[in-house]
């Protein structure tokens, strides 16, 4: 039965996907939409929906695809964080967050003289977490899947098994990490290839496509047991890794009560810690609600000025306060309280940056890219799926496990490796986020989902590192306060501000210097990175169509019937 389900799935898939996907950036449909930030896993998920299935099949299935297709962000070897709304009013927040392996400890990337040693929490087999991504999406599949679970990863093992022609902007990234590639690994594989690629070559994952293979036919068994788990443990011992059977036995995602938001009519639904993006967005929010944003213009400085000083408490908070809540106590409601956010913002003057004294940690490395992924399903059901997803930095670890082809994230750099050291993204914690056995790395990804009216109508996220939660805030705030349309609010330009390093960024080729000189004049200091964010949006719109929204800034594209 199984193998005849294959067999036919393989045949509609291979009617359907004929010739390199061309897919629109922005369209809209009568019955289903999905947005994902490579063309392939995008129509793997609109078939699954033509097919019958829901958004969260439809969701797992581009979860697989993209560990095959954007191997540089989508993952097996990963985690994430999903959201689900309904139009029958559930909400669920899913965690399949990595976790530090058994024999991490605090001081792990120290020197002897306490020290954080470059580069140590980042590459090779030692910065990889307890990989969440292929438990995540069990779990999802079992509470709300309703087509077969081996449909969902089909095609996902097809494209590894044939190959798929690389966007232009992959063969960049492929050509730009070999070095690392082959620094990083001792036997040869897809990624250590010589050649230089170029865009239309095809990329094949023959080791992967067999581990896909095995949890296709075995479930998270396929992964975290038997043969991979085997290969897991073989390459941690030839690599001085540290995360041993008993690590991938153990490992479990978990159904959190997920962060609701009031915001003027709207609710905004999105994800608790480990995750400090929704406490931060709550922050975020509650500090500019009563501001009368929507009388400021887009281009007025004072709306840069309100939205970076925000920023700069919430990140504040956050550095302080969050960590993963089995291991911390968390001060959410206090967080989130509107009275302890007006508080917040009360030494703020208008059209004035409230001086840091704080240290200034210049541009950290890898801060411009976009190394997570964002996508976001809606179904003909009215229901909403909204998942972020990551190796952390491009390529995670730049580690292939041997044998099973799939990448090894670098997500050990999320914990605070010394209190007060910033991390790839310039971000510092405190004892809350510091590394335990079994504990996870905060994170800032921010899946999100927005109600009106107690129907979800909008689900959107992004990459970006510690950029990701300044990234959602300001399309929430560009859908729900300046009421711009879903295409705008993505592409608009944004800023950012993380209160350490003193830096406001602000997207090259938006604002001129006349202006940057306005904000320099009342004490910001500017950064100009290339973009910010990349956001993959949804909406489910009055009239009962379904848009998707791909962001001007990657090559995510939009499909559906
Ligand atoms: O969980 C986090 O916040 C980070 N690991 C996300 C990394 C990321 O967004 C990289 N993309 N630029």
């Amino acid at each position: 039965m199984k193998h005849l389900l294959f067999i036919s799935y393989l045949c509609f898939y291979t009617f359907v996907s004929w010739g390199q996907p061309n897919l629109p950036k922005s369209q809209i449909f009568e019955k289903g939409v999905v947005v994902s930030a490579h063309p392939e896993a995008t129509l793997v998920g609109s078939n699954i929906l033509k097919m019958g299935g829901n958004a969260v099949d439809a969701a797992v299935a581009i979860q697989f695809a993209l560990a095959v297709v954007y191997p540089n962000a989508g993952n097996i070897g990963g985690g994430g964080f999903m959201i689900y709304a309904d139009k029958k009013g559930n909400i669920s927040a899913l965690d399949f967050r990595e976790k530090a392996p058994l024999k991490a400890h605090k001081d792990m990337y120290l020197d002897e003289k306490g020290e954080v040693i470059k580069n140590k929490s980042l590459y090779g087999s030692l910065a990889a977490g307890v990989p969440g991504s292929v438990k995540g999406m069990a779990e999802a599949h079992k509470k709300y899947g309703s087509l077969p679970w081996e449909q969902l990863i089909f095609p996902a093992v097809k494209l590894a098994k044939e190959g798929y022609p690389i966007t232009e902007r992959q063969a960049n990234l492929l050509n730009e990490y070999k070095e690392r590639f082959l620094k990083y690994n001792q036997t040869p594989n897809a990624f250590t290839s010589t050649k230089a690629w170029k865009k239309g070559d095809i990329f094949i994952q023959s080791d992967l496509a067999q581990t896909l293979l095995r949890i296709a036919k075995k479930g998270p068994n396929g992964f975290y047991k038997g043969k991979t788990a085997r290969l897991v443990r073989k390459h941690m011992k030839r690599n001085n890794g540290i995360i041993a059977t008993k690590d991938l036995k153990n490992y479990n995602a978990v159904w959190r009560q997920p962060i609701e938001i009031s915001y003027k009519d709207y609710k905004v639904i999105t994800m608790p810690p480990p995750s400090s993006g929704g406490i931060a967005l709550g922050q975020l929010l509650k500090m500019v609600e009563s501001r009368s944003l929507e009388k400021i213009a887009f281009e007025d400085p004072l709306r840069y000025n309100i939205l970076a000083e925000a920023e700069k408490r919430v990140y504040a908070d956050r550095s302080k306060y969050l960590g993963d809540p089995d291991f911390v106590k968390v001060p959410l409601q206090g967080l989130m309280d509107s009275l302890y956010c007006t508080n917040r913002m009360s030494n703020f003057v208008e059209m004035h940056a409230t001086p840091q004294q704080e240290i200034n940690y210049g541009m950290p490395e890898g801060y411009e890219s976009t190394e997570t992924t964002h996508f976001s399903v809606a179904d003909k059901n009215g229901t909403l799926v909204s998942i972020t997803t990551t190796l952390n930095g491009n390529y995670g670890s730049s580690v292939v496990v041997e044998g099973a082809g799939f990448l090894l994230n670098n997500e050990m750099d999320d914990f605070s490796a010394k209190p007060g050291t910033p991390n790839m993204f310039g971000l510092i914690g405190s004892k809350a986020n510091q590394i335990e056995p079994n504990k996870r790395m905060l994170s800032s990804m921010t899946p999100t989902i927005i109600k009106k009216d107690n129907m979800p109508i909008f689900a959107l996220g992004s990459p970006g590192g510690g950029t990701i939660i300044t990234t959602v805030f300001q399309v929430v705030l560009n859908l729900l306060e300046y009421k711009m349309d879903l295409e705008k609010a993505v592409n608009k330009s944004r800023f950012h501000h993380q209160w350490t390093p003193d830096l406001l960024f602000l997207e090259q080729n938006q604002n001129d210097e006349s202006f940057v000189k306005r904000l320099n004049n009342i004490g910001y200091k500017i950064e100009r990175p290339n973009f910010l964010g990349c956001v993959g949006a949804v909406q489910i719109r009055e009239d009962g169509t379904f848009l998707g929204v791909g962001d001007k800034r990657g090559d995510d594209c939009a499909a559906g019937f």
